[in-house]
């Protein structure tokens, strides 16, 4: 697949995915959805990629899904062509870790892009918001849902019926964000995250993920079984033996399940 709006490049086992449609903010058209859809697809079966970046510009993350493109959606139009459903829900379903880098504005879609992420690093920048609402229309990505279990009924209540928006210290404070950097070490603070995961045993990554993702969707005692049963299986891999045995000997680990 050709992309006209994104742009894709690998760092050793870091995959980066930049959003580019610079007049518009990055804007979330159909056309951008669908090709990052396929690149993350891509890295997430490649296995010399090992964690994933999403960035995009130093102005935005990306403005919200294309208010010209769905202005004049009729129901039907959203609901019998599955509008998010359809191309959105790839990123929640790739398996490797992806990291949301975001400067600049992450509004609306953008904001729910990012929370579709394993974790946003901010910049000093970055602002957060879900003004849908000043559209006539409201979240419709998982804003009103990944944002309350993010930073809770209060804030998400104030941002998703205000539309304001949320400063990258604000964001950090909530708990929507895991770290703020400065503007320009976004991408190298971000990568170096992406690089860290990328360099430990695959299994154990991925694992990780599924375990957190869990805490979302169970009850804590069967959240706590279902973690205790990868990490019995963690017991099963090369990697275990070979993590446990660099800490022994005083060396570092070389893992073969990367
Ligand atoms: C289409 C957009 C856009 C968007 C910005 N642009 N956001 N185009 N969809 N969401 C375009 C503008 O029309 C303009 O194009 C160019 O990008 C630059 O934007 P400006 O407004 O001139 O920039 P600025 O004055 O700096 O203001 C930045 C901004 C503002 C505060 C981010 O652009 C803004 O409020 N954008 C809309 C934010 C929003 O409402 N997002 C939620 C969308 S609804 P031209 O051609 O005029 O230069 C949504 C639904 C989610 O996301 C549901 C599921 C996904």
């Amino acid at each position: 697949m050709e992309y006209q709006n994104i742009l894709t490049e690998t760092r050793g086992r870091v995959a980066i995915v930049t959003l580019h449609r610079p007049k518009a903010l990055n804007a979330l058209n159909d056309a951008l959805v669908d090709e990052l859809g396929d690149a993350l697809r891509g890295f997430d079966a490649d296995s010399e990629i090992g964690a994933i970046v999403i960035t995009g510009s130093e102005k935005a993350f990306a403005a919200g899904a294309d208010i010209g493109a769905m202005a004049n959606f009729s129901h039907m139009d959203a609901y019998l062509g599955n509008y998010i459903g359809r191309n959105w829900e790839v990123v929640t379903t790739i398996r490797k870790p992806v990291i949301a880098a975001v400067a600049g504005f992450a509004l609306g879609g953008g904001c729910e892009l990012a929370m579709m992420c394993d974790l946003i690093i901010a910049a000093d920048n970055a602002r957060f918001g879900q003004p849908e609402i000043k559209l006539g229309v409201m979240p419709g990505a998982g804003g009103t849902q990944r944002l309350t279990r993010a930073v809770g009924k209060a804030k998400a209540m104030d941002l998703c019926l205000t539309g304001r928006m949320m400063d990258a210290d604000e964001a950090e404070r909530s708990g929507l964000v895991a770290r703020v950097v400065p503007a320009a070490e976004l991408l190298p603070r971000a990568i170096e995250a992406a690089e860290t995961i990328a360099n430990f045993s695959l299994p154990s990554v991925l694992m990780v993920k599924e375990s957190v993702n869990a805490a979302y969707e169970t009850p804590l005692a069967e959240g706590v079984r279902f973690e205790r049963r990868l990490f019995h299986s963690l017991f099963g891999t090369e990697d275990q033996k070979e993590g446990m045995a660099a800490f022994v000997e005083k060396r570092k680990p070389a893992f073969k399940h990367r």
